[in-house]
């Protein structure tokens, strides 16, 4: 019999022990999906828990090409917090992600398939070998640029397939990648290009949102200024006269790119003379492989150091096993590049892989609400990875949309980014998943390199608001305040044990206090501190996530810091001082408040605009806050500190408690009574 490619089969409801946990709302995977996972018996758990480093040690021989090998991995770990992983190895992550391939069957086979914005414009889709060649081009196009192993190359791009190559190639020479997300502004690049002393940038004239071609070399153009900065390559987007499928053109608008002579390149230009082939360049394991700058607890953003040999091989096989990676797999996730989603799901992950990617460079309702679910219909999309922000913006257009399209195609659905509701959760499983998907939330962050708790396909359970248990390999704990697990409902902070997953963090640029006081300061050498609450659900160790518990917000997914939005707002002449707190929202998880003293001027729309302005100025438009409340005072302790808990607990519209210790206790009456009386956004 001809098999269909709808699945009907139901995912099987979970017998579950808790009561909160509704015995219809969660489900194992069916035999169907056992039989086909690379991992389906949960005894692996117990065997990586016997020795995790040998675990990760046969993962990585298994499946990279390593030039020389490691040693014996268990000497690594005398120095905690700082650790190494596979001393000793040396290998190239590009050469893995793309000359392994390009060597076998693969070489023909589609990397990435790229949609663009326009529904004029057409596909392109690169080959392994296609993207093989480009980025053995663009290597030497870096190198005639003066770029040597060590050097930082900032990458300011949109969601075009010269992002990946961009990366790749810097992979191939051994110079360290930067990327900065491109809706950020050009003050933030800059911020991030200063403290990384990049030498290059690579950067685009403009990209296209919602049909609006946007200016991106003029924000690069203030992000090097001022720079070590000798050299800009710029990819011609806007204003390109695409070379079509079948010889039709397509003539763009055109934008007026600034190009400063001796400075800037034009990356067609480079690519032209450029030589077909480049030596990968042979790193040692512990070689960085790239910095991401990310938001913590202060004002300045910080650089997040990830190493070639443990980042590659965990995003190798967290891809292969959190998604049930298959050859035939068509993989979407949709995170842009310049967020460590896109760096391990949108580049590294699948291309280590060996896996088809789909990539989408506009908006997800331009032009129209289906735009999403028109793509998985259109290239037969198999697994789909988004954020819960998406899917409650998606709930709230309705299921009519992604019903006239076929979604069959579809079979794995994946989440990250923030702690995602059951409403969400149950949405995105029936009306996207059709009730046979496994939906793997996957928690992690940008210090993890790659996933690290959620339920594995062939294993599961899946249940709505529950990661899961943490990566084979991988220990996870939760404490109180005193160091103690927590076992029972109350819920404590998320910790993870060493030996640490070998993609984690090595440092933070140029910062190695930050480094050891951040992540290990709170309880010590041997056990990271991720900042996020959690709670045990049963004692399989599955795991639900409650958000962070320190100064970070997650805004649509984004992570920011209330300190760099404070930082922005008081550089406005007109602030005198200003506090920023996090609110839920239904459909972006969390937004800012900002709570506002003007320097001897009365709250207008006019100021208000010109402080959302300057967010945009010194952010990115991501970090506007929702809304901006005016005052003359805030809440503070006799040592004058603002209490930003209180603030907090105004905003959710809580009961406050005692505040006759204050300095100003009056101050919070008159704030409830502003923020009843303010409706912005
Ligand atoms: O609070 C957690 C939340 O996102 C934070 C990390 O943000 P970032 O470094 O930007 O990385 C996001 C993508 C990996 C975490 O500290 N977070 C991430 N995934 C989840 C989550 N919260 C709940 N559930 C998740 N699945």
């Amino acid at each position: 019999m001809v098999e269909t490619m709808a699945r009907t089969r139901l995912l099987k409801p979970i017998k579950w022990v808790r009561e909160d946990l509704k015995k219809k709302d969660s489900f194992w995977p069916t035999e169907e999906l056992k039989k086909k996972a690379w991992v389906s018996n949960e005894l692996i758990y117990k065997e990586a828990a016997k020795d995790p480093v040998a675990f990760w040690g046969k993962l990585a021989r298994e499946e990279i090409d390593w030039y020389e090998e490691f040693s014996s991995e268990k000497t690594y770990w005398e120095d905690l917090p700082h650790f190494k992983w596979f001393v000793d190895g040396k290998l190239n992550a590009c050469y893995n992600a793309l000359d392994r391939h390009v060597k076998a069957w693969r070489r023909n086979k589609a990397a990435i398939i790229w949609e663009p914005e326009s529904v004029n414009e057409p596909t392109r889709v690169l080959t392994y070998y296609d993207l093989f060649l480009k980025v053995n081009k663009f290597a030497n196009v870096l190198k005639s640029l003066g770029v040597k192993k060590g050097d930082r190359v900032g990458i300011y791009l949109p969601l075009i397939p010269e992002v990946q190559i961009a990366m790749l190639a810097c992979a191939r020479i051994g110079a360290i990648h930067s990327v900065v997300f491109s809706a950020f502004s050009g003050r933030s690049l800059k911020e991030r290009m200063i403290d990384a002393e990049a030498k290059v940038l690579v950067t685009a004239d403009g990209y296209y949102r919602r049909g609006r071609s946007l200016n991106l070399k003029a924000n690069a153009d203030i992000g090097v200024e001022g720079t070590d900065i000798k050299s800009v390559v710029v990819v011609k987007r806007i204003g390109l006269e695409v070379d079509t499928v079948d010889g039709r053109k397509i003539v763009r608008l055109g934008l007026d790119t600034d190009m400063i002579e001796g400075r800037d390149f034009w990356w067609h230009d480079l690519m032209k003379d450029a030589d077909s082939y480049c030596e990968p360049e042979i790193m040692d394991s512990e070689d960085t492989l790239f910095i991401l700058y990310t938001s913590g607890t202060t004002g300045k953003p910080k650089g997040i150091i990830h190493e070639t040999g443990g980042y590659i091989t965990q995003a190798l096989w967290t891809t292969k096993w959190n998604f049930d990676m298959h050859d035939e797999d068509l993989f979407w996730c949709t995170a842009d590049v310049g967020w460590i989603t896109g760096h391990t799901y949108s580049c590294y992950g699948p291309l280590l892989c060996g896996a088809t990617m789909v990539h989408f460079e506009g908006a997800p309702n331009y032009p129209d609400i289906g735009r999403w679910w028109n793509i998985i219909q259109k290239y037969g999309v198999t697994i789909f990875y988004t954020a819960p922000t998406a899917i409650r913006m998606f709930m709230q257009w309705g299921e009519e949309w992604p019903k006239k399209y076929d979604l069959s195609s579809l079979r794995i659905l994946g989440t990250v980014g923030e702690p995602i509701n059951k409403e969400a959760w149950m949405w995105y499983f029936k009306h996207i998943g059709g009730e046979r998907c496994p939906l793997i939330d996957t928690w992690w962050q940008t210090e993890t390199g790659g996933a690290l708790i959620n339920s594995l396909p062939g294993i599961g359970p899946f249940i709505p608001t529950v990661a899961g248990r943490s990566f084979p390999g991988i220990t996870s704990a939760i404490l109180d305040e005193e160091g103690n697990p927590v076992t029972k409902d109350e819920g404590g902070y998320l910790v993870l044990k060493s030996p640490f997953a070998p993609g984690m963090l090595r440092g933070v640029f140029k910062n190695p206090e930050r480094y050891e006081k951040t992540y290990f300061g709170v309880y010590g050498n041997k056990t990271y501190y991720t900042s996020d609450g959690a709670r045990f659900l049963d004692e399989m160790g599955n795991i639900r996530l409650t958000g962070r518990v320190d100064d970070v917000m997650k805004v649509a997914g984004h992570r920011l810091s209330t300190a760099e939005l404070e930082n922005a707002l008081t550089e406005h002449p007109s602030v005198v001082e200003c506090a920023v707190v996090a609110t839920p929202h239904p459909i972006k998880g969390e937004v800012p408040i900002a709570f506002v003293i003007l320097k001897g001027e009365e709250g207008s729309d006019t100021i208000r605009k010109k402080l959302m302005d300057q967010v945009n100025q010194m952010i990115g438009p991501t970090a506007r806050p929702d809304k901006i409340i005016f005052t003359e005072d805030l809440p503070k302790t006799r040592s004058g500190k603002i209490v930003r808990r209180l603030l907090k607990t105004l905003v959710k519209g809580e009961k406050i408690g005692d505040v006759t210790t204050l300095m100003n206790p009056e101050s919070v009456e008159i704030l409830r009574k502003k923020l009843a009386s303010t409706k912005q956004s």
